[in-house]
């Protein structure tokens, strides 16, 4: 069945992975990605897929409403799935008001523009919203967040993204708006921005950097390698029922500090070092302000219902990952150097 839809975010982390996944698996649906190009936006993450014949890159805000709404006039989208935001915990501390911007607004702005667009016939359409675990708030030792847990959302980046899920399901109830919505843990894996924890203990420790670890390392996250989560999405989006939340995560808990070891532990291994040398780089920093304790998921209902299962353990996705930082040198060099934004703007200029 041929389909147009619209990705948004997919030149970020998981977006690149779900358009690559959609534009190699759907030859017959019409894949646009719509992306700011922020900062965390880079179109190097889409080089093996951005000359198929059903993929299409526009440049754009979500929170510029005429545009978002021209776009969907013309398109007439059968579907969204909706990723653009902006996703960093810390950035958010610093900045709160870009996060309402991007992540409420930006969102309100897709929901009213697919409520217009299908308004007459929303038969076989789907808004499908990408979110977080962190909406949950923390756990204490004992636990795990189930789609019935109550939002406790305590970043700014949370609470944007728990607002906007709270307008996903308000669109549904009050104008049933087909949407589907799904919660994730962390994921990790190839073109992860390295602000963050992953990606950025991996580069300071081929650089000989101190490798920061927030309070006492005890934080606990879920971590998920990121193709599983597009895999997951893929299921939602085609199997999903519509007005449902489904959490995705890989029953895969780890402390910071202990991740930490791991990865230097892969790290010596990789580069030839005596076993420790990383470790030495590790130093403990001031904690981050209201850092969630733990997040733990409870996937059951997503693997029970429509038969998803994360395909690989951490150990073997976290060596992928190390791999895929070491023979990916340039790509870090480019989003580190500043350079990258002059790579994104001639890409989009050859258009
Ligand atoms: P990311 O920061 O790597 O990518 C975000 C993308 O959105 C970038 O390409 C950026 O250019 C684009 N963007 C930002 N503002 C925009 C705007 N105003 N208009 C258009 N595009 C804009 O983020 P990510 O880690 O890939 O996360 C993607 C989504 O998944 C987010 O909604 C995030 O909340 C959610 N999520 C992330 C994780 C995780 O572990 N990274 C886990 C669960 C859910
Ligand atoms: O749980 C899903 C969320 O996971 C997503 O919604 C967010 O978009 C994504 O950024 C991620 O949020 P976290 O805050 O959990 O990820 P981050 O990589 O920033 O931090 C992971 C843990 O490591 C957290 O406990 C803070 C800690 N940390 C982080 C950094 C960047 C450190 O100890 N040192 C660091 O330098």
């Amino acid at each position: 069945m041929k389909k147009k839809l619209l990705i948004t975010g997919g030149a970020g982390f998981i977006g690149s992975h779900v358009v690559r996944l959609f534009v190699n698996k759907y030859p017959d649906y019409s894949i646009f990605n719509l992306d700011a190009l922020t900062y965390a936006g880079n179109l190097e993450n889409l080089k093996d897929v951005d000359q198929a014949p059903n993929y299409t890159f526009v440049k754009g805000d979500i929170t510029d409403e005429t545009f978002i709404n021209k776009l969907f006039e013309d398109q007439q989208f059968d579907g969204v799935i909706h990723l653009a935001a902006e996703s960093h915990v810390d950035r958010s501390i610093l900045d709160p008001l870009a996060f309402i911007k991007t992540n409420v607004l930006g969102t309100a702005i897709l929901l009213n523009a697919a409520r217009k667009i299908w308004k007459d016939n929303s038969e076989g359409k789907r808004f499908y919203h990408v979110s977080t675990d962190e909406v949950y708030g923390t756990l204490g030792e004992e636990g795990l967040f189930t789609e019935e847990t109550a939002y406790d959302p305590r970043s700014p980046y949370s609470a944007s993204k728990a607002s906007s899920d709270h307008f996903v399901r308000a669109y549904y109830h009050t104008y049933h708006l087909p949407v589907v919505l799904s919660n994730c843990s962390n994921n990790y894996g190839s073109n992860h921005f390295p602000e963050k924890l992953i990606p950025l203990a991996i580069h300071n420790i081929k650089n000989n950097k101190p490798v920061p670890v927030y309070g006492k390392g005890e934080n606990v996250r879920d971590w998920l390698f990121v193709e599983d989560h597009a895999r997951a999405i893929d299921t939602i989006f085609h199997d999903g029922k519509t007005g449902e939340t489904y959490n995705i995560g890989g029953f895969n808990e780890w402390k910071n500090i202990d991740l930490i070891h791991l990865l230097c532990k892969v790290m010596d291994e990789k580069l030839g070092r005596e076993p420790g040398t990383s470790a030495q780089l590790i130093t403990f920093v001031k904690d981050r302000a209201g850092h969630d304790l733990r997040y733990a998921i409870d996937a059951t209902k997503l693997n029970k219902e429509l038969g998803w299962a994360p395909s690989l353990q951490f150990e073997e996705g976290l060596e992928k990952t190390v791999d895929w930082y070491l023979a990916n040198q340039e790509w870090l060099d480019h989003v580190t150097s500043g350079t990258y934004k002059q790579y994104y703007e001639t890409q989009y200029e050859q258009r």
